[in-house]
């Protein structure tokens, strides 16, 4: 299994949920997060506007998908987050060691 953390820009938000749902993702977990990434210091656009802060509003998706689908669930995720510039966000894979449903012990990509 693997966790896909992709930071994105929120208003790619329902794009980005209708894509996976399209290609059968069940589980996803979203979190309001600020960050900036190498324009540090430098301007970039929100809605519209031009900010000069160092962190921006951005949204953390957590997805954990089985080994044989997470290419296909990056494909799409990058797809449907980008728009070519600067600040669309970044992708981060990691391995999982297991996977859990409380409710009935599920185990492994079972518990997805
Ligand atoms: N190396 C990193 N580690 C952790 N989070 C990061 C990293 N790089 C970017 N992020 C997160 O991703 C968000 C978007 O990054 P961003 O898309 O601006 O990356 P970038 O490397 O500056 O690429 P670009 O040149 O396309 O803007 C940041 O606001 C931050 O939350
Ligand atoms: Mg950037």
């Amino acid at each position: 299994m693997k966790k896909i953390e992709a930071i994105i820009q929120p208003y790619k938000l329902d794009e980005v949920k209708e894509a996976l749902t399209a290609i059968g993702v069940d589980g996803m977990t979203i979190t309001e997060v600020r960050g900036h990434g190498r324009q540090k210091g430098h301007k970039e656009v929100y809605r519209g506007r031009e900010y000069n802060v160092d962190l921006l509003p951005k949204l953390k998706i957590e997805l954990v998908v089985g080994d044989t689908r997470y290419e296909e669930v990056i494909a799409t995720l990058t797809k449907a987050a980008r728009t070519g510039k600067i600040g669309d966000g970044k992708v981060f894979v990691y391995d999982v060691v297991e996977a859990i449903r409380i409710r009935n012990d599920d185990r492994g990509d079972a518990a997805l």
